[in-house]
């Protein structure tokens, strides 16, 4: 399968299936995934097209994603900040399995800004 080079909605969708598929089989970041999302497919599969709408928004700037980020990371049950690398980790294996090496890095770049500013709110600052 060659590699893309271009981003659309399609193979955010396909990035979506692998990164999702291994976050639930993660034995640290399923602990927080699954009480959250569910254990079924269709709960999954209504994550996937949310968060593919935020990538799409994100990347694409298709005015398509309604959701509070920030907030929902804020009000998850606490978890290890570790969690964070894990996540990062998966979704760098994830890119690198769909895109070109220069899309998946500039990818991972706004991932790993994101990433870092919700550790900044969650570890950092006292706010709950
Ligand atoms: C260890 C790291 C992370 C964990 C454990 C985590 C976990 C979760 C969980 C459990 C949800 C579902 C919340 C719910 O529907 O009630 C969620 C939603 C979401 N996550 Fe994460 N997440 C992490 C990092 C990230 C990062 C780095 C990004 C973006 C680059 C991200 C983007 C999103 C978005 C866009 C949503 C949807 C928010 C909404 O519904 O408004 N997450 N996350």
């Amino acid at each position: 399968m060659a590699l893309e080079k271009e981003i659309n909605q399609e193979n955010i969708a396909k990035l979506m299936d692998i990164f999702y598929a291994k976050v639930r089989k993660d034995p640290q970041l399923s602990t927080v995934f699954i009480p959250a999302v569910g254990e079924d497919n269709e709960s999954w599969e209504k994550h996937k097209e949310k968060i593919g709408r935020f990538w799409r928004q994100m990347l694409l700037g298709e005015p398509v994603f309604d959701g509070q980020p920030l907030k929902k990371h804020l009000e998850l049950p606490p978890f290890p900040r570790e969690f964070f690398s894990t996540w990062l980790q998966l979704f760098e294996d994830s890119l690198k399995m769909i895109y070109e090496e220069n899309v998946a890095s500039s990818i991972l770049m706004r991932a790993q800004m994101i990433a870092q500013r919700f550790q900044v709110a969650i570890y950092d600052m006292q706010i709950h």
